[in-house]
């Protein structure tokens, strides 16, 4: 088994390669002077089972050119097996045609994966799990929730919970954790009652008193999160919380969360946090490396991956 790490998180890939008492593989990946992307692998890696980590986050055309580099750089060395590890799946949000003439980029990226040699994927709280279907090669898509239901049993003991949807779309990532924990579920309902009237935020569910924790795949402008908190502390709920998989956090999206009424924001670091990010107050990070770290040992050694989340 070897790991070679991209450029995009060297922290997490530092970190899963300590858990599995590896060194990162020797492998230059750097620019030439016109920013096209160069990969050399310094090892030899033929015949090995190899695992590349890469997030295709910001700037997420530099990190997926680099990934797929580095996948036909590996595969051009005989690597005997590879598994692209992705554990932020960029473009993941382009997953249906949103009107006419407009792409499907999620599928557009998976057939790349495909072409340049990755053999498996292993990522984690894919935007939508039917991306999955994407790739004709097999896919592991690992959840944030066990992690996250172990840090708000820890952080809520004896407080009246309630998990949030923020929008009807996560409904089965905020059940999961409901039931995990055993605790009432909330929703809220985005309606615009009519065109050019502004979104109503109706909470569907009893928030009344209660501390509210909102859950999300992905926080990028902040928006959905704060609106959703809003309309939460309106409903007469005492706090909200919010825990995200993926701190995409772009534009002032920190500022926005940090004026928001949202009292802490919990994200993995599936995407290396920015300067920002590691500075605010109301952020805090939850490392999935352990977790990733198995799920290659598993896949490796060809147990199952799936009853990590029994
Ligand atoms: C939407 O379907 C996603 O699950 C997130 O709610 C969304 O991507 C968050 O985006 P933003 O933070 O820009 O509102």
């Amino acid at each position: 088994m070897k790991i070679v790490a991209a450029n995009s998180n060297r922290p997490l890939a530092e970190a899963v390669a300590a858990k599995l008492n590896l060194p990162l593989t020797r492998a230059a990946i750097r620019r030439f002077a016109d920013m096209e992307v160069f990969v050399e692998i310094h090892e030899n890696v033929r015949g090995e089972d190899v695992f590349v980590i890469q997030s295709t986050s910001y700037p997420a055309n530099d990190n997926l050119m680099e990934l797929l580099i580095t996948l036909d750089a590996l595969r051009r060395g005989s690597a005997r097996r590879i598994t692209a590890v992705i554990p932020y799946f960029g473009y993941a949000r382009q997953d249906r045609k949103s009107g006419p003439r407009t792409p499907i980029s999620a599928k557009l990226v998976a057939n790349l994966i495909t072409e340049a040699g990755a053999n498996r994927v292993l990522t984690m709280d894919l935007h939508a799990g039917q991306i999955q279907g994407f790739f004709d090669i097999p896919v592991d898509n690992l959840f944030a929730q066990p992690l996250f239901s172990r840090d708000i049993q820890e952080r809520y003991a004896g407080r009246n919970i309630v998990i949030v949807s923020p929008d009807v779309g996560g409904v089965l990532r905020a059940r999961a954790i409901a039931t995990r924990l055993n605790c009432d579920l909330a929703i809220i309902d985005k309606r615009r009652e009519r065109a050019g009237t502004s979104e109503v935020m109706n909470v569907i569910g009893d928030v009344d008193g209660r501390d509210c924790i909102l859950v999300d795949d992905i926080v990028d402008s902040g928006g959905t999160l704060v609106n959703a908190a809003a309309a939460l502390i309106a409903g007469g709920a005492s706090s909200a919380s919010v825990y995200v998989t993926h701190g995409v956090l772009s534009g002032g999206a920190v500022a926005r969360i940090a004026a928001s009424p949202i009292e802490m924001l919990a994200i993995t670091d599936s995407i290396l946090a920015t300067e920002a990010v590691r500075l605010a107050n109301n952020i805090r990070q939850i490392t999935i490396a352990p977790l990733m770290a198995e799920a290659m040992r598993r896949i490796s050694e060809e147990t199952s991956v799936s009853s990590l989340f029994d």
